[in-house]
């Protein structure tokens, strides 16, 4: 079920398998006002007929999510500080500010449905609240003050100026700050999957259920990706950018 990606597949899968294999295409089921999940067992071609829906759109965009999916991985390494700078912002980001509300949305309902039972799921709310909060300021800081000195200094270096001295002193000391957040981050990611025993469904988890622990996973593996690129590429590459230009 993981490679659906041509339209006859599609069509005759059932919604709920084509949400489970890439929790992504719930977006689109959710644009379109499709259930996938109470109503998930049920064939794509039978709830276009039933919704009057041609389907071509809603076709495009499932493969659209699938193959962004399994696009190749690049080089990041060989990038420049200013496009790694738009790579994380447009990609990782973006990323974590529309996650965010979608999660905070199937957690409440997993929580309503299934938290008498299962109380844990109380504490991956409150942990998933933390964290959102946690994130949403941090990435402020990095786009309003982090990453516009970035681009100073690779400006400075493109103009050969030194750069001007700041109130924060040099730059290790707001990556610092940057990383700490990031373990802040990460450890709070690691107790919510901790609860989850690694991620392990209950044998009567709902399709949201499921798709909620599908995108926490997600969640935490592109924090991961997002936090890699900025603790072993960018922050490195900016500090010794700065130093060069300060020793000139
Ligand atoms: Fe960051």
């Amino acid at each position: 079920m993981n490679h659906i990606i041509n339209a006859n597949d599609l069509v005759n899968s059932n919604i709920k398998d084509i949400v489970i294999a890439n929790y992504k295409t719930a977006e689109v089921f959710e644009k379109y006002n499709i259930d996938f999940c109470c109503n998930g067992k049920r064939l794509l071609k039978d709830v276009l007929q039933e919704k009057n829906l041609k389907g071509n759109d809603l076709i495009n965009d499932l493969i659209n999510i699938i193959k962004s999916e399994s696009s190749a991985e690049e080089n990041f390494d060989e990038y420049d500080l200013k496009k790694l700078i738009d790579h994380i912002v447009n990609v990782h980001h973006k990323y974590v500010i529309e996650a965010i509300p979608i999660i905070k949305t199937h957690l409440e309902k997993v929580i309503s449905k299934h938290g008498e039972k299962y109380q844990f799921l109380l504490e991956i709310g409150n942990l998933f609240s933390q964290v959102s909060k946690e994130l949403e300021n941090h990435l402020f800081k990095e786009e309003q003050i982090l990453f516009p000195f970035i681009n100073y200094l690779v400006n400075c270096q493109k103009d050969g100026e030194k750069p001007r001295s700041r109130s924060f002193g040099t730059i290790k000391s707001p990556i610092r700050q940057m990383e700490i957040e990031h373990d802040a981050a990460g450890n709070i990611l690691h107790k919510i999957r901790e609860l989850t025993g690694d991620y392990k469904l209950p044998e009567d988890a709902c399709t949201t259920f499921t798709l909620t622990y599908e995108e926490l996973k997600e969640f935490e593996s592109d924090l991961h990706k997002h936090i890699h690129l900025e603790n072993y590429i960018l922050f490195p590459r900016a500090v010794e950018l700065e130093n060069t230009l300060i020793n000139k």
